[in-house]
């Protein structure tokens, strides 16, 4: 099983930028974290992170036919991104997507997730845990997808 993570702007300033509300974790740390996860359960990461709206559908659409799911925090994209959220429809795979913060006990404008419409599902407000939380989750759908595709095509053999 592959999961690409991809990660939008500021989300490589982690660690400097307002720790009161992202915390200390690097973004490394965090990936370094899922990736002792991932191996234990014999999955495949690819990390992917990009200040620039173009770069993340670009990522988004090269995951088709590469990945099983995609695990998407599009940061203050997220509240913005008609793009993001066309090229995860486009690309039809099980999508969380994840928000360190809390974003409903936020600004206004951070309340309202655009690209959350084409997720499977959304995590926000467990800090860097949540995209632990969003590994374990695409975990399972992924693999529940299979079992139903599988049970498809032996019936109809
Ligand atoms: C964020 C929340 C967004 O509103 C913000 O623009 C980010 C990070 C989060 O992970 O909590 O950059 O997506």
């Amino acid at each position: 099983m592959k999961i690409a993570v991809i990660q939008g702007p500021n989300l490589n300033m982690l660690g400097v930028r307002e720790q009161h509300i992202y915390g200390p974790m690097t973004l490394e740390q965090i990936h370094e974290q899922m990736k002792a996860s991932a191996q234990q359960n014999n999955v495949e990461l690819e990390f992917f992170q990009s200040n620039l709206e173009g770069e993340i559908v670009d990522r988004i659409q090269e995951s088709l036919g590469e990945v099983d799911g995609i695990i998407i925090n599009p940061a203050a994209y997220s509240h913005t991104s008609i793009a993001i959220k066309d090229a995860l429809s486009a690309v039809n795979l099980p999508v969380v997507e994840v928000h360190i913060s809390n974003i409903y006990k936020r600004e206004e404008f951070r309340q309202k997730s655009v690209t959350a419409g084409a997720s499977t599902g959304v995590i926000s407000g467990f800090g860097p845990f949540g995209y632990h939380l969003a590994l374990i989750s695409l975990m399972q759908i992924i693999s529940e997808v299979k079992a139903v595709q599988e049970a498809n095509d032996a019936s109809e053999q």
